[in-house]
């Protein structure tokens, strides 16, 4: 049976002293605060109309609708055998989560060998920045009559989305002519944007064309790789399914109202007490598998945009028993922990140097996976390393850096996944999800808005001249220039 086990032990005093580790009291002290925390987010989680307002859909994703899921996974099929290309467009939630399940669950090298793809087509993602080269040399290189596109935008308003789509589509259209369209899929906001409305035009013209796949509503960008990135795995022949139902069974493990039980609420209360009790700033992520790379980036996206805030949350409760979350512009709290993201074994030669011996300002979470499909082993026919298998010595390289953690009473935790398959990968995901929602609650934010995201692209719609901007964005623009001064440019 596949599994995901969080184990603690050197976030505790009992391992690494009281001045950094979590005492038994501080835990059995934190039991109301969590016992309200869990309150709080369950009677929201059971109130459609609070989930869909405050964006908490993404709860239910899990449990979606299987003549859904099965269109889906045909449309995955027909991309997949028809082209030899998929370029794959988005950014923020609408990249990091596909780019992490194809790491986690397609081999590495997955573009250079067609034996690794089993006849499916390549995938290429882009629309991630604005850097021209990338995108410059997909384009030279890939026959436009071979490669389908699929552009990913929640807004359908992204700058980094909608200029390289831009480009993108009219490359397919010089190339192709006018059924371009057919070779495009759109996964965007029902309703409105102009990534939507283009949808509709293309449609008009051409019904074959631009097909679309809602985006739920609901369900913000960083919460929605169960939404928006199924279509991604279903065109590497992945059975969405598998992946939903270990998110499900994640679920139901981390239903308890009892903290210490729950181990998503556990793992949350943990880093929330080392930070506010310990000091414990900085959330390093190490997962000891190149497959869960992404994963790292994903997480760290998860946590800085969901917990990074300026303002705590004011709660109403309206007449149908709803609730309406605003900013408390008056209670300016700053607050959030700083995610960097690593690697082992390969940053056990860099970032982890600071994290044994520089400022004690961190916590390291690492994830261990306890069993690989193709393990090598060395055969060297004497010496240390003779006979040993690579999975054995990266759990060893693990066990080494909680040891040198744990000697300088480093608070660190492991996450220990028996493999890296869909049920557990699925699991993963709703674990932190789940985690990062909880810690929203604890520290009283909104952990499913992102207006620090917001101020970057209204500034540069403002400078583009967007249409429909708010005057009260465009003045705050105006009342806080960028300054200059030359004197401190050398
Ligand atoms: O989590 C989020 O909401 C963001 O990271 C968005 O996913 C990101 O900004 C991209 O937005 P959109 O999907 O609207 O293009």
């Amino acid at each position: 049976m596949p599994d995901i086990k969080f184990d603690f032990n050197n976030m505790l005093a009992s391992n690494i002293g009281r001045q950094h580790g979590i005492t038994e009291i501080e835990l059995k002290q934190f039991s109301k605060t969590a016992l309200k925390a869990h309150k709080h987010l369950r009677s929201v989680l059971s109130n459609p109309t609070s989930r869909l307002r405050l964006n908490l859909e993404w709860a239910m994703l899990p449990y979606q609708e299987e003549s859904e899921i099965k269109k889906i996974q045909d449309l995955g099929d027909e991309i997949a055998f028809n082209y030899d290309n998929v370029l794959s467009l988005g950014i923020g939630g609408s990249y990091l989560g596909l780019k992490a399940a194809q790491e986690a669950l397609k081999p590495p090298y997955y573009n250079e060998f067609a034996t690794l793809r089993s006849k499916r087509a390549k995938i290429y993602f882009e629309g991630n920045n604005l850097d021209p080269t990338p995108l410059n040399v997909l384009l030279e290189n890939l026959d436009s009559k071979k490669t389908f596109v699929v552009v990913i935008s929640k807004s359908g308003e992204t700058t980094e989305t909608k200029a390289v789509f831009e480009v993108v589509a009219q490359w397919l259209k010089d190339n192709v002519g006018s059924t371009y369209g057919r070779q495009i899929v759109a996964i965007t906001d029902p309703a409105s944007g102009s990534l939507r409305q283009r949808v509709h035009e293309e449609q008009k013209k051409d019904p074959l064309s631009f097909r679309a796949l809602p985006l739920m509503h609901g369900v913000g960008g960083r919460f929605s790789e169960l939404n928006m990135g199924l279509l991604h795995l279903a065109i590497m022949g992945i059975d969405c399914k598998d992946v939903l139902v270990g998110a499900a069974a994640m679920a139901d493990r981390c239903s308890s109202a009892n903290f210490l039980k729950n181990p998503a609420y556990l793992y949350a209360a943990l880093q929330f007490l080392a930070y506010k009790k310990k000091n414990k700033r900085i959330a390093v992520f190490m997962p000891f598998t190149e497959s869960l790379k992404s994963t790292a980036d994903w997480y760290c996206q998860l946590l800085a945009e969901s917990t990074g805030k300026k303002f705590t949350r004011k709660v109403k409760v309206l007449n149908d028993g709803s609730e309406a979350w605003s900013l408390d512009g008056a209670r300016a709290c700053g607050v959030g922990r700083t995610p960097v993201p690593a690697r082992g074994t390969t940053d056990l030669h860099s970032i982890q140097q600071n994290n044994v011996e520089g400022e004690n300002d961190k916590t390291v979470t690492m994830i261990r996976v306890e069993s690989f499909k193709n393990d090598v082993k060395v055969p060297t026919p004497d010496g240390i390393l003779s006979g040993k298998y690579f999975g054995q010595l990266l759990a060893l390289a693990q066990e080494a850096t909680e040891w040198a953690l744990v000697l300088n009473n480093r608070p660190n935790c492991t996450i220990a996944m028996s493999e890296v398959s869909p049920a557990t990968w699925g699991g993963l995901l709703f674990f932190f999800e789940l985690a990062t929602a909880f810690e929203g609650e604890l520290l009283n934010i909104n952990a499913f808005d992102q207006p620090g995201v917001e101020s970057y692209k209204n500034y540069m719609y403002y400078k583009l001249r967007k249409p429909g901007l708010s005057k009260a964005i465009a003045q705050e623009i105006q009342k806080h220039p960028l300054k200059k001064d030359k004197k401190y440019i050398l």
